[in-house]
């Protein structure tokens, strides 16, 4: 690769390469069509480099898992998904990563555009100070994604899609932070919901949840995979090995192994994988 360690140019008001509004279906790629590349992605947070150069092709409408040990650059590769990284300062980049072809890391690249194409979900769930209803019309509304009268109907279809509906309905105006954990995780999926993404990231979204709301949130993200493309980080084998269908192993900011996860799990190619896969990893 031939591009230099740079930050983005800040932004660019007469050209603002856009990734808003998002592709209506027709548009959509074919399930299992690459959606998002990195090419020879490479990061670093000062001196060190903490991805050495990331090839991945994250396919359309299915779910990738990406495992590997702490610290092996997981949540920084993800987060370089939709540019989260560069709020920190002395980071830097090289190489590429592109959604549908085009490169999120182009100059005058309308960011918040990009944020709602590709939305995120944290390991800690983190619901707006507001009502339970606000936390989803929220994104809609701020981005006019919608007409306002159909915001409600937004709202239900969101909250429907994130398996928590029936347990909120009554309950909409109570502040968002007053539900359970697991019901604040699934909340905080209704609200990326909300921006109609097209990928959504989630990392290590169940670490915090009991295993009855982590089964919950698991069954969500097999069936929203008809709809999205989903990025999981998480430590979990077998968590990875229910919901996902392609897995990505890193360890050390490499990409050490990607393939169908059947393959991965029962088969893998690399020796480190293999070791990692089956605890013996040191
Ligand atoms: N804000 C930051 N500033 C400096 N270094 C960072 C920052 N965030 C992460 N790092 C470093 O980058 C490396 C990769 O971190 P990252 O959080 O991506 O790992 P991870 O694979 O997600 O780990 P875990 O499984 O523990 O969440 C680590 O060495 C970490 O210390
Ligand atoms: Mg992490």
């Amino acid at each position: 690769m031939t591009t230099t360690m740079g930050r983005p140019s800040p932004l660019n008001s007469r050209e603002r390469p856009t990734f808003a509004p998002r592709s209506e279906p027709r548009d959509r790629l074919q399930p299992g069509q690459p959606v998002i590349e990195a090419r020879d992605f490479r990061f670093s947070y000062g001196p060190k480099l903490t991805l050495k150069g990331i090839d991945l092709a994250i396919p359309e409408q299915a779910v990738t898992a990406i495992i590997g040990p702490s610290g092996c650059g997981k949540s920084t590769f993800l987060r370089s998904i939709n540019r989260l990284n560069e709020l920190i300062p002395g980071t830097r980049f090289e190489g590429d990563i592109v959604l549908e072809g085009r490169s999120i890391y182009a100059p005058g690249t309308d960011v918040v555009g990009l944020r709602q194409r590709i939305g995120m979900v944290f390991q800690r769930p983190n619901p707006f100070p507001k009502s339970i209803y606000d936390n989803v019309a929220y994104g809609p509304v701020m981005n006019a994604l919608v007409p306002k009268r159909d915001i409600p109907d937004l709202v239900e279809q969101c909250l429907r899609q994130a398996a928590l509906w029936d347990e909120v309905k009554d309950r909409l105006d109570e502040p968002g932070t007053r539900l359970s954990g697991g019901q604040q995780q699934r909340l905080c999926i209704a609200r990326a919901l909300g921006n109609r993404p097209q990928v959504l990231l989630m990392d290590e979204p169940c670490s915090a949840l009991d295993p009855l709301a982590t089964q919950r949130v698991e069954e969500l993200i097999v069936q929203l995979k008809a709809m999205y493309t989903i990025v999981i980080v998480t430590h979990n084998m077998q968590q990875a090995a229910r919901v996902s269908d392609f897995t990505g192993f890193f360890d050390a900011g490499e990409l050490v192994e990607f393939g169908p996860t059947g393959l991965v799990f029962t088969s893998p190619v690399q020796e480190r994988t293999e070791a990692y896969i089956t605890g013996r990893f040191g």
